[in-house]
């Protein structure tokens, strides 16, 4: 039995964000208040241009509120200086995007790497990265370029660089929304062993109804506010 405690990951506080964009102002979040719990897995589902991304980046550290506080564990990240937060991003939190963004010309191993060659051994990260290639399923890809995988395997690279540093959170936008039926159930069920097996807390954006329906909460967000939704 899971004798964990729950505990919050994640808590936003009094979160307001928006954009000016040719002079009209969009609010996206008004005084928000949501919290995430540790090991929990969570699906933001919603219409295009709610504020999904808008929300998942601000969780993710990459995109500053315009006011109210996002507490990690207790610290509230936005007062850290950029270099720290940087370096908190890279250690605690892995993403993955529609849209791979693996580099070109390089290998699975090599893309796999990346997060850890800022300031880690060289030989140890790559053991961790075939470990972590091996998990996904891609053992036998692993000196191969990645633009000469399928996108189901780039996906699974882009997902294995993400684990590489042992996040605490996997924040994924609309992951498999470039991926056909079987490819997406895969990396799907994959995503959620993943959450299991490393107690890695999970949010994701995602329009896909089984995915959503296969996480702990689903929430979309609705005048400003982050609210429960089925
Ligand atoms: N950097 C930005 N500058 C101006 N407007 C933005 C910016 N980012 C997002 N928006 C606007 O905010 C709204 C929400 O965007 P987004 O979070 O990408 O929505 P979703 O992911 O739900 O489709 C959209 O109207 C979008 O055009
Ligand atoms: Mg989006």
């Amino acid at each position: 039995m899971d004798k964990r405690p729950l505990t919050d990951l994640i808590v936003l506080d009094e979160i307001s964000k928006g954009f000016n964009s040719h002079n009209v102002r969009t609010d996206i979040l008004i005084q928000a208040d949501f919290s995430v719990l540790r090991g929990e897995t969570i699906a933001i589902v919603g219409a295009s241009g709610i504020g999904k991304s808008t929300l998942l980046n601000l969780m993710g550290t990459l995109d500053p509120p315009d006011s109210g506080k996002l507490m990690f564990e207790g610290i509230d990240l936005y007062s850290y200086s950029e270099d720290k937060l940087a370096r908190f991003r890279n250690k605690r939190i892995g993403f993955v995007f529609q849209f791979h963004y693996l580099l070109q010309g390089f290998s699975t191993l090599e893309n796999t790497m990346m997060p850890g060659l800022i300031n880690g051994n060289k030989k140890s990260i790559e053991n961790h990265a075939v470990n972590m290639l091996e998990r996904v399923g891609l053992k036998n890809k692993i000196l191969d370029r990645v633009e000469d995988l399928s996108g189901g395997e780039q996906q699974r690279v882009a997902l294995a660089r993400a684990l590489l540093m042992g996040p605490d959170l996997l924040l994924a936008d609309e992951p498999t929304g470039n991926l056909d039926k079987k490819n997406s159930q895969s990396v799907h069920e994959l995503i959620l062993e993943l959450n299991k097996e490393l107690d890695m807390t999970v949010i994701v954006v995602t329009h896909n109804s089984d995915f959503a329906g296969m996480m702990d909460k689903r929430v979309t967000i609705e005048e400003g506010k982050i609210v429960p939704t089925i």
